[in-house]
């Protein structure tokens, strides 16, 4: 009998990074691969599944607006239970340090069914940053039985921690995912303008930065402060911002409030993932506190600058692709004129048709 694998995953980067993996699952007779969406995320997550072509098979609906970390784990932690108890999987399998995959996990353990960790061994050795994302994955790393890493670096944070869990080194699946997207955006002229005329309108003879930010840690002032550095670039460089809007409303409303009424800043709502990355294609300098979005950058040739303190992602910052700026106006600033100062300001990679 095939061996029954459920997959649960309900947030957008954590679909788009299955996406690769539920794929190959789908394609081996052996395995019987079940999908079950959570809905930790609504919008963003029916965006990320249709990008994908993803059917969940099992639909559970976590989220409630504006939601408490212990609201959404005690509703995840009893759905994913009845779920478990239904479907009788003999593996689950989870991705990340989300909310979900935590939840996800020790209900598995809890019923005694195997756990794999997909993107195992991510540290940043503080509990506080990312929160509660550290301790989420630290959970899951702990009950799994199979740990997927993604870099030698992941492998030896978890050889570290002296866990039971086979450690395996698989690459990152987020990259898979983005360099069939380049690839496929990059030969197809009229998905490409499809694309673009979903996106804003946009001067290529100007630098684009693209923005994106959403971390629980930066709330209140670290998000002021990032809108503050956004304005401050927005009133001293001839640039053009775009910034697809995280749904949480505690991005949304600071968000709006400091940085409406700019003519150069863009604020629209979250992008499909193929609209997303076209954006990438077309940015001179990419701003985020985004775990994802700090990875894929890099890997099409766009520089970072991460709004954050620490990352767990230290990869690209050694190739020298992105630097940990913190989230200081004048810092951020600072930084960001240092990056545009050493770009060609036109045209950039994906702006003009191969
Ligand atoms: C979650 C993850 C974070 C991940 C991020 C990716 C946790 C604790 N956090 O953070 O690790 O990096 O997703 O984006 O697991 N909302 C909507 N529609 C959506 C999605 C969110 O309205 O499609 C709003 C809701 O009001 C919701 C709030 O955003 O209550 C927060 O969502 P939540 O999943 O708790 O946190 P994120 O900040 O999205
Ligand atoms: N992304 C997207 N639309 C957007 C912004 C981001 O599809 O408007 C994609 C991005 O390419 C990356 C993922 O979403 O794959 C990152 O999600 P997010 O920043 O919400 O989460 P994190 O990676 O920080 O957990």
């Amino acid at each position: 009998m095939a061996d029954k694998i459920l997959s649960i995953f309900g947030t957008r980067p954590e679909a788009i990074k299955m996406a690769p993996l539920l794929r190959e699952l789908a394609a081996r007779p052996e395995i019987e691969s079940l999908v079950c969406s959570t809905g930790q995320h609504q919008q963003m997550l029916d965006q990320a599944l249709l990008a994908f072509g993803i059917l969940p098979d099992l639909r559970l609906s976590a989220m409630t607006p504006s939601q408490t970390l212990n609201g959404l784990c005690s509703r995840l932690l009893s759905s994913i239970d009845e779920t478990l108890a239904r479907i009788q999987p003999d593996r689950v399998l989870v991705h990340g340090d989300t909310s979900t995959a935590m939840a996800a996990a020790i209900a598995a353990f809890q019923r005694r069914i195997p756990v794999a960790h997909v993107e195992a061994g991510l540290r940043t050795g503080d509990l506080q940053r990312p929160w509660p994302e550290e301790m989420n994955r630290r959970v899951v790393d702990v009950v799994g039985d199979l740990l997927f890493a993604p870099t030698p670096a992941a492998r030896r944070n978890l050889l570290a921690e002296n866990l039971q869990g086979r450690i395996v080194v698989t690459g990152n699946t987020g990259i898979d995912a983005l360099m069939h997207a380049d690839a496929r955006i990059g030969s197809d002229p009229a998905l490409r303008a499809a694309l673009d005329a979903s996106l804003p309108e946009l001067d290529d003879q100007l630098q684009l930065i693209l923005v994106t930010g959403h971390r629980r840690e930066s709330f209140g002032k670290g998000f002021r402060d990032i809108c503050a550095a956004i304005a401050g670039i927005a009133r001293r460089r001839a640039v053009q911002i775009v910034y697809p809007v995280h749904l949480n409303p505690s991005v949304r409303h600071p968000v709006r409030q400091l940085l409406s009424g700019f003519s150069n800043i863009h604020l629209i709502e979250p992008l499909g993932y193929l609209e997303f990355v076209r954006l990438m294609q077309r940015a001179s300098l990419v701003l985020t506190d985004s775990g994802g979005v700090q990875e894929e950058a890099p890997a099409i040739g766009k520089r970072v600058l991460i709004m954050r303190e620490v990352t767990e992602r230290p990869e690209a910052v050694e190739t020298g692709m992105a630097r940990v700026v913190g989230t200081h106006p004048r810092h951020v600033v600072e930084a960001v004129e240092e990056e545009l100062n050493s770009v060609p300001s036109v045209p950039h990679r994906g702006a003009i048709s191969p």
